[in-house]
């Protein structure tokens, strides 16, 4: 099971940053992988350019310039993420969406992260739920834009994240349930069929949406996902070790 944490813009101080990597190393020995995306500023107080230490604990990147370098102000590459010894990017999340970041711009993002030898965790996620369904071909659009184009080996190597942005942001109470998760998973694995014939269940799908303590292990069961994306429950050293806890 593997949680990966992505700060967003919540951690403002290198205090709280080093006392939930700190949690993080403690954890090691349990049985989840631990995935931590902190904002840009931070990523190299934890990572000197290696392989990390332990496959339980690596870093990832919130998102990823499409510049290859040079005269980019402010972008930061993937060849300076990888050179960090980073092994994640998060690709395509709502929030980035909603800034005005497109499925073109996102598939050319997914691409450039995987030529520089890191993993995509591909976003999806539906803006909110219609009577009539609509939002299953929403999602399946968003996976098309990005899963035609790659070559067959490109696409086992994306992860996707389920978000629906309904459930961004909020309490373990107003999550998915665990049924519906479940009946989420199994669409989206079919979705990625079309793609991958023989490998759709070789994907991790992971899960992202007002993940807490108090539901993770009912999703994890019974939605079946393989992992987490988790917000803001990921910035506080206690919430996030019961994360961990929850699922060792
Ligand atoms: P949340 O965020 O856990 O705070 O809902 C999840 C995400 O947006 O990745």
């Amino acid at each position: 099971m593997l949680i990966v944490s992505n700060w967003k813009a919540y951690i403002a101080d290198t205090k709280t940053a080093k006392a939930l990597v700190a949690a993080a190393k403690r954890a090691t020995r349990s049985k989840v992988q631990l995935i931590i995306a902190p904002p840009a500023p931070y990523i190299g107080l934890f990572t000197d350019g290696k392989a990390p230490k332990s496959k339980k604990l690596s870093f990832a990147a919130q998102d990823v310039s499409l510049s290859t370098g040079g005269a980019a102000t402010g972008e930061v590459t993937a060849v300076a993420l990888a050179g960090l010894g980073l092994t994640h990017v998060i690709v395509g999340h709502s929030e980035r969406r909603a800034m005005g970041e497109t499925d073109d711009v996102i598939l050319a993002k997914v691409q450039h992260v995987l030529a520089n030898g890191l993993t995509p965790i591909l976003c999806i996620g539906e803006r909110q739920r219609d009577p009539e369904a609509k939002y299953l071909s929403f999602l399946r659009m968003q996976l098309a834009a990005v899963f035609t184009p790659l070559s067959p080996r490109d696409r086992g190597r994306v992860i996707v994240a389920y978000e629906p942005i309904w459930a961004i942001g909020k309490s373990a109470s107003d999550s998915i349930q665990p049924h519906d998760l479940h009946e989420m998973v199994l669409y989206i694995r079919k979705v990625l069929a079309d793609y991958l014939p023989s490998g759709a269940k070789n994907i991790s799908i992971l899960y992202g949406g007002s993940v807490e303590p108090a539901n993770i292990r009912a999703l994890a069961e019974e939605g079946q996902v393989q992992g987490f994306l988790v917000g803001r429950a990921s910035t506080d050293v206690a919430s996030y070790t019961g994360l961990i806890k929850a699922l060792s």
